[in-house]
């Protein structure tokens, strides 16, 4: 009798070590706890033990019933506190997002006017955001006492006062004419840094593309045409355009250009502070001095040039008020890109 009971007893230790779900747990209860399972079936074998033998089998056999029912509760316990965790799961959550990286708004826009003109025939150039003042001002016809280049305006390079973080990127318009056979047709994005107040409207760092036409006979007329183009590829279709007479000194004559802010049609809105009008670009016919400058002769030839700013038209295209936003890296901004 006391070998069955070992026998069931190694049973049960072994169908213990094997259960894992609620399955498991009640396959054991129908084996070994039920009124016709194997642990009642050696109670009733105990009729067939004899009188002395008795209390000592009954003894372990009790011993082995209230072990197998202690550890069967424990599994209970243990199971059914899974499952319970398993329910906590709040489906109604929102789910987590796996972020896909991509390029920055202010680049997104440089790459699609930089597209643009592509497209209409020009080829892109760099030239360094450290610069000197030959680049940045003198061959650009700037004089010598022009505001521009005081410090309170212009990163200079404290080692040597001759060089500085360019203020625009003009000067690598005198880098090409250097550099590339003419004629010349170039546009140059780039950073540029400007000793500036920092505040909605503007920043110490911010880009601009540079554009640049160099041929025999160029015209003002192509200047209208290249800037309505563009302005048409980059905003949209029937708008209108105004060039206002302005200056700068390495064009003559120099313009303005407005166009029909494309938000609300030319009635006036927030982001054309009520005018109808956005103005988009700087541009000009190329100064004689600056075609000497680069060493082209301004009888032979003539040019046209303008500049962009892209943040400001970074801003324009998505209604952002506040140029700081772009480098702020908040994501709730960036993800809307
Ligand atoms: N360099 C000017 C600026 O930073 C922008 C500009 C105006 C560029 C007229 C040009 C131009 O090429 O023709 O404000």
């Amino acid at each position: 009798m006391i070998e069955e009971i070992r026998k069931v007893e190694e049973e049960i230790k072994h169908a213990l070590e094997k259960i894992k779900t609620k399955e498991d747990l009640e396959n054991f209860r129908r084996i070994f706890l039920v009124r016709k399972g194997k642990i009642q079936e050696l109670f009733d074998g105990l009729r067939k033990v004899s009188k002395e033998e008795k209390p000592i089998v009954g003894k372990y056999l009790n011993e082995l019933k209230e072990f197998t029912e202690k550890k069967f509760k424990e599994l209970s316990e243990l199971i059914s506190k899974g499952d319970e965790k398993k329910s906590q799961i709040d489906l109604t959550l929102s789910g987590r997002t796996d972020y896909i990286g991509h390029f920055h708004p202010v680049y997104q826009t440089m790459e699609k006017m930089v597209n643009i003109f592509v497209e209409l025939g020009f080829r892109v150039a760099e030239g360094p955001d450290i610069e000197d003042e030959y680049h940045n001002f003198d061959a650009l016809n700037f004089p010598p006492e022009h505001p521009a280049r005081d410090m309170q305006d212009t990163f200079f390079i404290k080692s040597d006062k001759k060089l500085l973080l360019r203020t625009h990127t003009s000067p690598v318009q005198i880098r090409v004419m250097h550099n590339k056979p003419l004629p010349i047709r170039y546009i140059m994005p780039g950073r540029v840094y400007r000793n500036e107040a920092i505040s909605a409207r503007s920043l110490a760092e911010f880009h601009q593309i540079e554009g640049l036409y160099i041929n025999h006979n160029v015209t003002f007329a192509e200047l209208k045409g290249t800037m309505v183009e563009f302005s048409e590829r980059m905003f949209g279709k029937n708008l209108r355009f105004r060039f206002r007479p302005s200056f700068f000194p390495f064009t003559e004559p120099s313009a303005e250009l407005d166009i029909t802010c494309f938000l609300c049609r030319g009635k006036g809105c927030r982001v054309c502070k009520y005018s109808g009008w956005l103005e988009i670009a700087g541009c000009g016919m190329v100064h004689p001095n600056v075609l000497k400058a680069g060493g082209i002769d301004p009888e032979t030839y003539t040019g046209f040039a303008f500049g962009l700013g892209i943040e400001r038209v970074a801003m324009l295209l998505s209604g952002i008020d506040d140029i700081r936003l772009f480098y702020a890296n908040d994501m709730r901004l960036l993800t809307q890109f």
